[in-house]
């Protein structure tokens, strides 16, 4: 058995990016995790023939080190979609404050930091000092802030001076509360306000009682006015032209409310907003911060939702046939506690076994009906894109990191924690 050590937020890190920050560097956790003989396999097995084409990009070539279900995930194809996600805002980094929440991983940052993105939202305060221990210039607690988070918030503000931070809110009690207790400790917080645009999950509908509540947003102490946050995951048609003009009749209220308040003099800073299928639309808006997460991982569901966008999967579950309860019928060791099933299936697509009929999913087991089943060998490794990366990502302490082929390193998915330190 050997033991695998994961530093978060790795000194280099520390000393470069929060200088002057002694607390950062006493607080960083370090996870030893016993892992069985995860970084050994530098000998290469044979490839399988067999379902699956020796060509595919997916695959590993030392499967027998790769304890299953898990997720692996291949930095070179990560980056090439982090290059798209610049392209598609017009090659501006600073147009972009992609959501964390999609793989929850210091080193998938680092990667979009590495080019030039710098600023990013998340929706724990896990995500918030995952990000600011990483580096990030901006953290956008794109969430409520409230309870015992508003002392933890404040608490990561005085933690990593270097980094900005600010929250979300759309409630005059809400963020009162929380600029009372910042204030009580000569601090202040920037909120943008949350704008309901449709989706009708978080936000305040862009009215009259929006320019209210942004006004008092704008004179309260302990609170600062830092722009407006729109999140419109309601709009996922696959036809662009359709997408795009029920976005633009969502959005139209939204510009409006942002005249009214400047002309009012209030200013209005940023604006965040859109997630992977308006992002291409919200960079047609100038000054807009687009913040499409999924697009670093990808999946099999997002083309539904934009076809027309074009990136990279980069992550991929492997599951191994555990057996064979009939002739045309495998079980596979891909429970729901390792990949996402809030949705219907097909919930993986299998590479190679693309017509599988899914029959029963249970907490360790999934089990699929093929015709080409019978060839699979109890113990074989079978890979699929899940169709939903985001939860996926947090069903798994630790992913598989592939390059040149090889499973050849490991990464804490470290934002899974609710707490790290703080
Ligand atoms: C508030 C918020 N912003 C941004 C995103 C990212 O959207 P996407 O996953 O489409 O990239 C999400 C996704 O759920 C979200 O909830």
């Amino acid at each position: 058995m050997g033991e695998v050590t994961f530093i978060f937020a790795p000194g280099k890190l520390a000393d470069t990016v929060q200088t002057g920050s002694p607390p950062l560097q006493l607080g960083l956790p370090t996870f030893k995790l016993p892992y069985r003989n995860h970084l050994a396999g530098s000998a290469l097995t044979t490839l399988r023939t067999g379902h699956i084409s020796m060509d595919k990009w997916f695959l590993i070539s030392n499967e027998s080190d790769v304890s299953t279900p898990s997720v692996l995930l291949y930095p070179d194809r990560i980056s090439q979609n982090i290059t798209r996600m610049i392209q598609v805002v017009g090659g501006d980094p600073s147009r972009l404050c992609p959501h964390v929440k999609t793989h929850k991983l210091a080193q998938v940052l680092r990667l979009q930091i590495d080019q030039g993105i710098n600023r990013f939202k998340c929706s724990t305060i896990a995500e918030c000092e995952m990000s600011a221990a990483a580096g990030a210039n901006q953290v956008l607690m794109a969430y409520p802030l409230l309870g015992p988070n508003v002392e933890r918030f404040l608490k990561l503000q005085r933690l990593f001076p270097r980094t900005s931070f600010a929250a979300v809110t759309d409630n005059l009690t809400a963020f009162s509360t929380a600029a009372n207790v910042a204030a009580a400790a000569g601090e202040s917080i920037t909120f943008l306000m949350d704008i309901n645009a449709g989706m009708n999950r978080t936000g305040i509908l862009p009215d009259q009682s929006a320019f209210a509540l942004y006004r008092s947003l704008s004179q309260a102490t302990g609170a600062k006015a830092g722009g407006l946050h729109i999140y419109d995951g309601h709009l996922h048609q696959s036809d662009e032209a359709t997408r795009r003009a029920a976005w633009q009749a969502a959005i139209q209220p939204v510009l409006k409310l942002r005249e009214q308040l400047e002309a009012a003099g209030l200013a209005v800073p940023r604006l965040v907003c859109g997630g992977t299928p308006t992002m291409a639309f919200w960079a047609g808006v100038p000054g807009v911060e687009c913040s499409a997460g999924t697009p670093v991982l990808y999946d099999f569901g997002q083309p539904n939702n934009n076809p027309e966008l074009s990136f990279f999967p980069a992550a991929v579950i492997v599951t191994r046939v555990i057996s064979k309860p009939n002739a045309e019928t495998v079980c596979l060791d891909l429970g729901h506690k390792a990949i996402a099933s809030e949705m219907p299936h097909p919930r993986v697509r299998f590479f190679g076994l693309e017509a599988a009929e899914y029959l029963t999913h249970s907490e360790e087991h999934m089990v699929i009906r093929h015709p080409d089943c019978g060839p699979l060998a109890i113990g074989q490794m079978i890979y699929g894109l899940p169709k939903h990366i985001c939860p996926t990502m947090a069903l798994h302490q630790s992913v598989g990191v592939v390059r040149n082929g090889l499973c050849s390193d490991y990464w804490e998915v470290v934002a899974r924690a609710r707490k790290i330190t703080v």
